[in-house]
C-alpha cells in the first residue's frame, strides 16, 4: 500500500512532509517523492526511487522551500520502482501535482483517450492519467476540477493534489483506500492512516469513501462527489503509533487477516472485466499472450512455505478448468531433482517476496531448460518478477507479518482467474459454466467476510478455547514430563492434527504450518483418507483433531475419519458448513461453521478459521506473533 501525507499551514512543508512519510514506512514501499509551492504560481518536486534517505540526500542540495506540500510513498502495482514512475505526478505545464494510493482500473482506456487529445505521458503508472484529467477539467476551481476526474475514474483511489494556481490549499478524495485529515491550530494535515498524524495531533476527520475534502491552513471543508458539503466532526484519537499502524489491531498478522476480504475484492474488480456482454479474465502486466499459452502441454507449479500450498490448491484449480496435468514441487526440490521440463511445459514460480532463494533457483534452472516461466508475486520489480517470462502480480499490499495471511488468499484468487483464463483459451470449460464460475467468484468475498465477522462477535469463546488449549497442553507436558516448571517447552503428546480432503487438504498443510511457525507447537497436516495408513496411531486423548469438513463430494469419507477419530478419544474440531447437522451428533470439542459456497471456491473460506486459531493459540501463548523466533520474511538464502 502506497503512503500519501500532506501539509497546509505556516511552518516549512518540506520537512513535515518527510517526517510523515517515515511514519508511513511500515506500509512498503519502493520510491518516494514530493511536491511544494514554493511562492507564488510556482509548483517544486523531487523523487527518487529507493528508500527516504535517497529523497532526503537530493533535498539536501535542493531544498523545497514552501508551507503546501504533499508527499508519497509508493508500494507499485503498476509501472516498476523506477525515479518516473515515482509520485507525484505532474500535468503536461507542470502546475498540478498529484499522489494516489490504490488501482486505477479503466487507465488504459482514459490515457488512450487523452493520448488521442494531445496528452504526453511520462510515466508507465496508472496514477499519471490523474493529474491530467484534473488539468483537463481545471477552471481555476481545483475541487471542481478534481470532483470532474474523480467521476471519469473506475477503481480504488486516495488521491492529493495541490495547484500552482491556488497556494496554500490541498485538495484529496478517497474510495476504498484509506485517507484522513489532522486538524491543526493555523494549519491542517492529510494522511494515509492515523499514524503519520500522531506527531502533530489528535484530532482527525476521517474521509469516507466518495468524499473530497479541501483543506487551507484554517480551513477544512469536506464534500460529495456531487460538490454537495458534508458535516464532519473530528474525532479524538487515543491510540499510540504502533497501534495506530496496525490500524487499531493488537498485531500485524490479525490486521492482515481481516483485510483479505478487500484485497479479493480489488482483485476481482481489477482483473474481470465485461468483454462483449460476457466477463472476461484480464493480466494486463503478463507478457505471455494467447498463442503461447496455447502450446502449452503440462504445468509444474514450484514455491516454498505457504505459496507451496497455494500451488498445492492450484493443481486442484488447473485441473478443475483445464484438461492440462499439473504438478506440484517445493521449490528447493525441484531445483535439485533434474526436472524434465521443455518448452511446452509452464513453469510458474508462486512467490509473495519474489525473492525466495530456492524459487529463484528453480525458475532459472526451468528457464534454462527451455519452459515458458510465469511468476505469482505481490512485490513488483522483484526478482522473481523481472526474471520470469510473464508476470502476474497478487496487488496484496505489503504482508508485513512473518506468517503469511492475505498473499495466501491472493495467490489463490490469482490461481482461480488464472484457471479461468486458461479455461478461456483451451475452450475446456464451456462458457456458461466459465460465466457462472466468475460470477459465483464475486460472492467469495463476501462469505469471506462474514467468517471474520462471526469470529469477532465470538472472540471471547476462541480466546477461552485457547485457554483451555493451553491448561490440558500444560497439564500433558507436567504428566508426560513430571514436576517442576516446564514453561515453553512443546511437546509432541499435546499437538495438533490437520485433516483434509481434495482441494481442502492443502489447507490442512497450511494450518498446522500457521501453528507451528507463530506458537511453535508441533503440528501436522495429512490428506484424511492416510489416516488408516499410520497417523491414525497418535490418536488418543491427545492431539487436538482440526478437521475441514465442508459440504463437498468427499464429505461422507470426512465424517468416518471423525467419528475413527472420535472413537479413539480425540479432539475434534471440525470446520463445517453452517448448518451442517451431521457434525453435532460427534459431539465435537467446538465447531467452526463457514457459509455455504461451490466447493471449488471452499478454501478460501476454511483457511480463514485456520489462520484464527493459529493466532489466538499463539496470542495465548504469549509469542511474538509478528516476527516469530528463528524465521525471516523473505528467505533468501538456500
Ligand atoms: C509462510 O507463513 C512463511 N512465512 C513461509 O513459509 C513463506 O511462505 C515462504 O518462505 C515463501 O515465501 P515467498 O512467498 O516470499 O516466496
Amino acid at each position: 500500500m502506497c503512503g500519501i501525507f500532506g501539509y497546509t499551514g505556516k511552518k516549512e512543508a518540506q520537512g513535515l512532509v518527510l517526517q510523515g512519510l517515515r511514519q508511513l514506512e511500515y506500509r512498503g514501499y519502493d520510491s518516494s517523492g514530493l511536491a511544494v509551492q514554493c511562492g507564488a504560481e510556482e509548483l517544486r518536486f523531487e523523487k527518487t526511487k529507493g528508500k527516504i534517505r535517497n529523497l532526503e540526500e537530493v533535498l539536501k542540495t535542493n531544498p523545497l522551500r514552501g508551507s503546501t506540500a504533499i508527499g508519497h510513498t509508493r508500494w507499485a502495482t503498476h509501472g516498476t520502482p523506477s525515479q518516473v514512475n515515482a509520485h507525484p505526478h505532474l500535468d503536461s505545464a507542470n502546475r498540478i501535482a498529484v499522489v494516489h494510493n490504490g488501482i486505477i482500473e479503466n487507465y488504459s482506456r482514459l490515457k488512450e483517450k487523452l493520448k488521442k487529445e494531445g496528452v504526453s505521458f511520462r510515466s508507465d503508472t496508472d496514477t499519471e492519467v490523474i493529474v491530467h484529467l484534473i488539468a483537463k477539467y481545471y477552471r481555476n476551481n481545483l475541487e471542481e476540477a478534481v470532483r470532474r476526474a474523480i467521476k471519469d475514474i473506475r477503481g480504488t483511489y486516495a488521491v492529493a493534489v495541490i495547484s500552482a494556481k491556488e497556494p496554500g490549499k490541498i485538495v484529496a478524495a478517497r474510495f476504498d483506500s484509506p485517507l484522513v485529515a489532522g486538524v491543526g491550530l493555523g494549519e491542517n494535515y492529510l494522511a494515509s492512516d492515523v499514524s503519520a498524524l500522531l506527531d502533530h495531533t489528535r484530532r482527525v476527520v476521517f474521509i469516507e469513501n466518495g468524499e473530497i475534502v479541501s483543506l487551507t491552513e484554517n480551513s477544512m471543508r469536506l464534500m460529495d462527489l456531487e460538490g454537495r458539503a458534508v458535516k464532519r466532526l473530528p474525532s479524538k484519537i487515543d491510540w499510540n503509533i504502533s497501534q495506530a499502524k496496525k490500524g487499531g489491531f493488537p498485531h500485524y498478522m490479525i490486521k492482515e487477516i481481516f483485510e483479505q476480504p478487500e484485497i479479493i475484492t480489488a482483485i476481482l474488480r481489477e482483473r474481470i472485466k465485461k468483454e462483449k456482454h460476457r466477463s472476461a479474465v484480464f493480466f494486463e502486466e503478463l507478457k505471455i499472450n494467447r498463442r503461447e499459452f496455447g502450446k502449452i502441454k503440462r504445468v509444474i507449479l514450484i514455491a516454498c512455505g505457504t505459496a507451496y500450498h497455494a500451488g498445492l490448491v492450484g493443481k486442484y484449480i488447473l485441473e478443475a478448468f483445464t484438461d492440462i496435468p499439473v504438478w506440484v514441487d517445493t521449490s528447493s526440490e525441484f531445483r535439485y531433482r533434474n526436472p524434465n521440463v521443455d518448452r511446452r511445459t509452464l513453469v510458474i514460480a508462486i512467490s509473495q517476496s519474489g525473492e525466495t532463494a530456492d524459487t529463484l533457483a528453480g525458475l532459472r534452472e526451468a528457464k534454462s531448460r527451455g519452459a515458458v516461466t510465469l511468476a505469482i508475486c505481490n512485490v513488483l520489480g522483484s526478482s522473481l518478477s523481472r526474471e520470469a517470462r510473464g508476470v502476474i502480480y497478487t496487488h496484496a499490499g505489503p504482508e508485513i507479518a512473518v506468517a503469511s495471511t492475505k498473499a495466501y488468499t491472493a495467490q489463490l484468487a490469482v490461481l482461480y482467474l488464472l484457471g479461468l483464463y486458461l479455461a478461456g483459451i483451451f475452450h475446456a470449460r464451456p462458457r456458461k459454466k466459465i460465466q457462472d464460475t466468475l460470477k459465483e467468484f464475486f460472492r467469495v468475498p463476501v462469505l469471506m467476510k462474514e467468517v471474520l465477522e462471526n469470529y469477532k462477535r465470538d472472540e471471547k469463546n476462541w480466546a477461552k478455547n485457547a485457554h483451555d488449549f493451553n491448561e490440558r497442553y500444560h497439564a500433558q507436558l507436567k504428566k508426560y514430563f513430571g514436576g517442576g516448571a516446564i514453561e515453553k517447552k512443546r511437546s509432541p503428546n499435546g499437538f495438533f492434527l490437520y485433516l483434509g480432503r481434495g482441494i481442502n487438504f492443502p489447507n490442512a498443510l497450511e494450518g498446522a504450518l500457521k501453528l507451528k511457525e507463530i506458537s511453535y507447537i508441533p503440528a501436522e497436516g495429512y490428506p484424511a483418507g492416510e489416516m488408516k495408513h499410520g497417523p491414525i496411531a497418535l490418536i488418543d486423548e491427545n492431539p487436538w483433531v482440526i478437521c475441514l469438513a465442508p459440504r463437498s463430494k468427499t464429505y461422507d469419507k470426512m465424517i468416518s475419519n471423525i467419528q475413527e477419530i472420535k472413537a479413539r478419544g480425540g479432539m475434534i474440531i471440525p470446520v463445517v458448513t453452517r448448518g451442517d447437522r451431521e457434525i453435532r451428533k460427534l459431539d465435537p470439542f467446538y465447531s467452526i461453521e463457514v457459509p455455504a459456497v461451490e466447493e471449488i471456491f471452499s478454501p478460501l473460506l476454511t483457511v480463514l478459521p485456520l489462520q484464527l486459531v493459529a493466532y489466538c493459540v499463539a496470542r495465548e501463548f504469549g509469542e511474538d506473533i509478528d516476527q516469530p523466533r528463528n524465521l525471516a520474511k523473505s528467505v533468501t538464502v538456500e
